[in-house]
C-alpha cells in the first residue's frame, strides 16, 4: 500500500521553528522515523513538502493515478483558509482517504487556528501529538488495509 505524507508551508523549518509548538526535530528526521514505521507496517511512504498551495493541490490530484491508498496531510496554515486544498481533498477522498495531522494542538492556540476548513472533508483529524500524529495515521491505514 502506497501512502503519501504531505507537509505544507513552513514545515520545512521544523527544528528551527517555534520548538515549543513543533519540537526540536527536523522534517527530515521525522520523515525517516515515519519511513521506518511505515516499513514495519508494510506500507510504502512517499514524502512531499511544499510552501506553495498549487503544488500541494497538484500532488493530491495525482494520488489516484499513482495508486496511492491514503494521504497523511499536514497543511500548515493552509488548514485555516485554503478552500482550494479543501476542494482537492474533497475530489479524491472517496477513493483516497485523507487524514489531517497537526503537530500542535490547534485548540490550545490562537483562535484563528481553531477553525480547519479541511476537517469536514477529511476522514479524520489528529492534532497535538507531535510527530506521533503521523504514526497514528499510519496505524489507521495499516488497520483498514487488513
Ligand atoms: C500546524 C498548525 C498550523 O496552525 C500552523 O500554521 C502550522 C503547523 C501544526 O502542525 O501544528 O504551520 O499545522
Amino acid at each position: 500500500m502506497l501512502i503519501y505524507v504531505i507537509n505544507g508551508p513552513n514545515l520545512n523549518m521544523l527544528g528551527r521553528r517555534e520548538p515549543e509548538y513543533y519540537g526540536a526535530e527536523t522534517l527530515d528526521g521525522i520523515n525517516k522515523e515515519i519511513r521506518a514505521k511505515a516499513e514495519s507496517l508494510g506500507i510504502d511512504a512517499e514524502f512531499f513538502q511544499s510552501n506553495a498551495e498549487g503544488e500541494i493541490i497538484n500532488f493530491i490530484q495525482n494520488a489516484q493515478n499513482a495508486g496511492c491508498g491514503g494521504i497523511i496531510l499536514n497543511p500548515g496554515a493552509f488548514t485555516h483558509y485554503s478552500y482550494a486544498i479543501r476542494d482537492a481533498v474533497s475530489a479524491v477522498t472517496a477513493d483516497v482517504p485523507v487524514i489531517e495531522v497537526h503537530l500542535s494542538n490547534l485548540y490550545r492556540r490562537e483562535e484563528f487556528r481553531h477553525k480547519s476548513v479541511l476537517a469536514a472533508v477529511c476522514t479524520g483529524q489528529i492534532s497535538g501529538f507531535g510527530k506521533y500524529g503521523y504514526m497514528m495515521a499510519l496505524e489507521y491505514f495499516a488497520a483498514i488495509k487488513m
